[in-house]
Order: C-alpha cells, then structure tokens, then sequence
C-alpha cells in the first residue's frame, strides 16, 4: 500500500483548475464562502465522480441529487437581526457508482451532528469526524480527492487518515500554511497506519503453509503470486525490511557534496538523508 500524496496549491482554484486536466480527480468534496462563484461546469470537467459540496440553505450553489444536514454546534453570536445559522446543507450531486455501504449505519441518515474536538484555528472549519465520513461514503481507497476552498485542510486530513490522495487550493496564504501544518502531522499518523497495517499483512503471509513452501523451494512467480495474494506490493516489502533492519548511526563522507558527516544510516539498504546537503544518498561503508 502507497502512502496517500498531498498536493497543496495557494491561489485562486478558478485558476488553478483551468491547469487541471479532464477527470483528473475522483471525488470533490469541498466548502467554499457562502457568497464564493461556483463553476459547476468546470467541477464536473476535472471529477469524473461525486461532488459533496457545503452550503447555507439560502444559498445552494446547485440543485443536488441528495442533500445532507450538518448541525453546528449553537452558538451565542448576534440574534439581534435575525435568526442564528445552526445548519448547513451539504449538496450531493452523484456521478459513477462509488458508495461505500460498508460502515455503520449512522452514517447514512444523512443528519450529521459532529462537533469540532480540537481547538479552532480556521473561522469556518469542519470537523475532522464529518469530513472522514464524507470521505469514507463517496471515495475509495486510492482515489484522488479535490477540494477547490481547502481551509484549513480538514477535507485533506480525512483524506490522508483514510488512505486517499489529496489535491486542495486555497486563496489565502496564511491558511495554506495551515493546511501545510495540519496534514504534515497527518502523514506521521498515516506511515505508523500504513506500517501497522503492512505488519499485520506480513505475519499473515508468514503464517500461511504456502509461505513456508516458497522458502523451501520457490520461484520468483510463487514469491510474487504470493505477495499479490496477501496484498503486499514491493514498496510494501522494502518499507517493511527496512523498518525490520534498523538503523546505525555512523560518520561518513557524503557522496554528493562531500562533507564529512553523521547520521543514521539503514541496516537494510545503506540509504540515509545527508544532514549537510539534505541529499537523499547510499553510504558505502
Ligand atoms: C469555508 S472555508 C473552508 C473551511 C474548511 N472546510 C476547513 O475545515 O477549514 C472556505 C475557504 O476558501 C478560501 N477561498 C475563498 N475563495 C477562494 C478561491 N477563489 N480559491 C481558493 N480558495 C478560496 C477561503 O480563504 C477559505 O479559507
């Protein structure tokens, strides 16, 4: 299993998704300004599949296939005009036939109810829990989610936390940065996800009669027969040995800019990252 990619983009997404090519992402699931211009036009030319978008009942940026309710946590501010906000419509508009019916069914009463856990570090952001359930109904595992008004990355989050690449596209500076904070701390949730899950594939394969046949007498195609079987890729396999083996940590001189350095070098492969030119490098020794 590949660990899900990042693609963090600062700009205005009208322009950013004139670069992007036709379905060139699976799923969007986003949640622009009340008053942001939708081009559902240009949505549908990049995702060949659903697009989940957040809006105010006032103003629906287009009539969906299925509406959801997200019920905000009540809140104090000025009632003196008018009504306060406590819902949101999430807009559905299905394309291709991705739904996973494989979760709990709370899921899909379509009213959900989550409430932020952390502290607030975007004015209008979602909760982690309500975006990974959007994400986990709408997209499949590998699929490549866009989210044209990235916020604070939740929608990048869930995806990382569920094993789906994320591209997203935010205006402002100071909260792509944001994003850039948020999904960095993901990644490290999501190897340690990766390596657990690789783990537990591993002892399974081992455990298996086959497995013990292959190491008495195989063939490179029982070998990769078996891997296919147990899920486990090659990229899989060279994470894992390297993980198994270790590391040590020794000087050296670097092959690319030669300095005489130290750092932690693996067992498995000699590879180390050169803490002077930041090189990914083979050490010979
Ligand atoms: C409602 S917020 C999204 C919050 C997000 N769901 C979260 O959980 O943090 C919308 C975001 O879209 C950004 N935005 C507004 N217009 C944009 C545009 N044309 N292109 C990209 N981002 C835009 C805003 O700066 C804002 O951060």
């Amino acid at each position: 299993m590949n660990e899900p990619t990042v693609k963090l983009v600062c700009g205005d997404c009208i322009d950013f998704m004139r670069t992007m090519g036709d379905k060139s992402v699976d799923c969007i699931i986003t949640d622009p300004m009340y008053n942001s211009q939708i081009n559902m036009d240009e949505l549908r030319r990049v995702c060949s599949g659903h697009i989940i978008m957040f809006c105010s009942p006032e103003n629906m940026f287009f009539k969906p296939d299925e509406i959801a309710y997200w019920t905000k946590t009540p809140s104090t501010k000025n009632y003196s005009r008018h009504l306060g906000r406590f819902v949101e419509y999430i807009l559905i508009e299905r394309h291709g036939d991705t739904f996973n019916t494989d979760l709990h069914w709370s899921n899909y009463t379509g009213v959900y109810t989550d409430m932020i856990q952390t502290k607030q570090v975007h004015p209008f952001e979602k909760p982690l829990s309500l975006m990974e359930r959007l994400v986990l109904i709408y997209s499949k595992p590998g699929d490549t989610v866009f989210d044209p008004f990235m916020g604070s990355c939740k929608t990048g989050q869930a995806c990382l936390n569920t094993g789906r690449d994320f591209i997203g596209c935010e205006i402002l500076e100071e909260y792509l940065k944001l994003a850039q904070k948020n999904t960095a701390s993901c990644n490290h949730a999501q190897s340690r996800y990766n390596k657990c899950i690789i783990d537990r594939r591993m002892m399974k394969m081992k455990r298996s009669t086959n497995f013990n046949q292959w190491r008495k007498a195989g063939t490179i195609k029982d070998v990769a027969d078996l891997f296919e079987k147990f899920g486990v890729t090659a990229d899989d396999l060279r994470q894992y040995q390297k993980e198994k083996a270790g590391v040590r940590r020794r000087k050296y001189t670097c092959p690319r800019c030669d300095n005489y350095v130290e750092s932690e070098i693996s067992n498995y492969d000699n590879s180390t990252v050169c803490p002077s030119c930041e090189n990914d490098v083979i050490v010979d020794i």
